[in-house]
């Protein structure tokens, strides 16, 4: 049924195509003819190419935004050298049309391939090409391109060393770019932080097509593209990061509860404990109708981790039955699939699988939920077959020892994250609009006992339900762009505007969230 959806799809993008191409044929002669100069024609799709398709959902990973009446790029570039991105900036500039910069296509609200604003003109710059990953083991550092998935680099890394690893989400498919300039939050965050706390220089291209590195850059925009959230600074080619070290073995399992034997006391006791275990322990929470499954990696052995759990976590009941002992490489496959059984190729695939439609919401805890609580939002929310994961994942250790402006994702003081995550197959606005409404729903239930003033969202979580920008005087205004901005970036939203007025006061790169340029005082 998934390839009957994808055939559906590309029917339904094809014949709005002809609609769209028609009418903006002659507007983007200009900007075509510009981008031709440098860029070669095989690199440049437009909807009258065969290859327009097939490349715009290569990296679609949320179908509510393939859907008919999305607006859509006039232009795909598909870069694959710097100057191309230059060029396609440059032009972009010359003939009014705007860029979205995509890597791997994960934006929860497909702002790397799509617009709300049926009127918009735009290009995509999608940069799958742009991959390169280099490892200096002595150095235990890396350059990996935007285009790089987060598969590709924890198998580079893994391939050069046993011992190093590299801080990043869970997700094998989503890319080095989008991810690291949201944050990029991980099974390694406890112990080492996130993905942007382990970035030490980057290559970018701003608003003047300018390549620039951190010393060039300064240490302002350096700052903003470290958890700033996508598209607003420029677009970022590569980034050098810092790897961390693992011992040769690692230890994770998996452990499933029933909610008709413990599960909702577990979670409630998980919401003191997971955060306070020691920082080479994590132990996440996936709760999904009539279960929940404790999932833990720990950068040690069998033996240690059962005393710790033995200890700290009685009631789970973790024995060294439950452990497999295997490499940090592996266990990215393993935090991913719940096996160890996939061969470590199954990080390089980059293949857009029959995707689903998605619409997710999240929060910041602070005290931990009471069980009544957990009782009545499993009984009223998830207490049917097929109701979608709330996933929680702990802060705490390394996470609550950096400063909330050290970089600009500032969630450092929580106690964990949480992740309602709404995924269907089913076509049509029915299944939308329920599947929607489900999701809006849990959110509203959960008020009373999540982060307030501002409640806060992580931006690479991103949610338009928490608001869009609008124009003042042709920028994006600061004054509406609060109302989200805050929920993301609580105080380091003013110093993010800050910066974009510095480099780029015109606001070229913008999109529904993207950051506004403070307006002089
Ligand atoms: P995409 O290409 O869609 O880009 C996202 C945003 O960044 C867009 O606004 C885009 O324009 C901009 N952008 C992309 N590349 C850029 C560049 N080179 N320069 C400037 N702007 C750029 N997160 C997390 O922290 N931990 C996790 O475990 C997971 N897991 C996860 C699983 C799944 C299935 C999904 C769909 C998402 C996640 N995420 C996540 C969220 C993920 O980190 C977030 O969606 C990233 O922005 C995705 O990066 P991509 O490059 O894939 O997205």
């Amino acid at each position: 049924s998934t390839h009957i959806l994808h055939s559906l799809l590309f029917f339904f993008l094809t014949s709005t195509t002809s609609l769209s191409s028609a009418s903006s044929i002659g507007i983007d002669a200009s900007f075509l003819s510009c981008l031709s100069a440098d860029i070669p024609p095989r690199l440049v799709h437009t909807p009258a190419t065969n290859s327009y398709d097939a490349l715009l959902l290569s990296s679609v990973r949320n179908l509510r935004y393939a859907l008919p009446g999305t607006a859509r790029p006039v232009v795909i570039v598909a870069a694959t050298e710097p100057a191309h991105v230059q060029t396609t900036i440059l032009c972009g500039r010359r003939h009014s049309v705007r860029i979205r910069t995509r890597s791997g296509g994960h934006d929860y609200e497909g702002l790397s391939y799509a617009s709300l604003d049926p009127r918009q003109r735009f290009a995509v710059l999608d940069l799958a090409e742009l991959r390169a990953i280099h490892i200096d083991t002595a150095r235990a550092e890396a350059w990996v391109g935007s285009g790089a998935s987060l598969g590709e680099l924890y198998y580079a890394v893994g391939a050069a060393s046993r011992t190093l690893a590299f801080p990043d989400g869970s997700c094998p498919t989503v890319c080095v770019g989008g991810h690291l300039i949201g944050g990029g939050f991980g099974s390694l965050a406890r112990k080492y932080g996130l993905s942007a706390d382990n970035v030490l220089d980057a290559v970018v291209v701003d608003a003047q097509g300018r390549l620039l590195n951190r010393s060039t850059m300064g240490e302002d925009h350096f700052w903003a593209i470290r958890g700033g959230g996508g598209e607003s600074f420029g677009v970022v080619l590569s980034w050098k990061v810092r790897l961390v070290r693992v011992p040769e073995t690692v230890t994770v399992f998996g452990i499933r509860r029933f909610r008709n034997q413990s599960a909702v006391g577990l979670i409630t006791r998980w919401q003191d404990i997971a955060p306070a275990l020691p920082w080479d322990l994590y132990l996440r929470v996936l709760v999904q109708n009539p279960q929940a499954d404790f999932v833990a990696l720990f950068l040690g052995r069998c033996g240690r981790l059962a005393r710790i759990m033995q200890r700290r976590f009685p009631e789970l009941g973790m024995t060294r039955a439950d452990c497999q002992e295997i490499s940090w490489v592996q266990s990215t496959i393993f935090i991913e699939f719940f096996t160890t059984a996939k061969p470590l190729e199954v990080l390089l695939d980059r293949s857009n699988k029959p995707g689903y439609y998605l619409k997710v919401k999240s929060d910041h805890v602070q005290e931990a939920i009471p069980r009544h609580a957990w009782e009545s939002i499993w009984a009223k929310w998830l207490d049917e077959p097929g109701t979608p994961p709330i996933m929680l994942d702990p802060y705490g250790g390394r996470m609550g020892s950096i400063s909330p402006s050290a970089t600009p994702f500032p969630h450092r003081n929580y106690l964990y994250q949480l992740q309602v995550y709404s995924f269907w197959f089913e076509n049509g606005t029915e299944a939308l609009e329920k599947r929607i409404s489900w999701v809006r729903g849990v959110h509203e239930e959960l008020e009373p006992y999540v982060s307030r003033n501002p409640r806060a969202v992580y931006v690479n979580y991103r949610d338009l339900d928490l608001g869009t920008n609008g124009l003042e005087n042709n920028v994006t205004s600061y004054e509406k762009a609060k109302v989200w901005g805050e929920k993301y970036f609580k105080g380091n939203f003013k110093r993010l505007a800050a910066v974009k007025r510095k480099v780029d006061p015109d606001d070229f790169f913008r999109n529904e969230q993207s950051i506004p340029p403070l307006p002089a005082a």
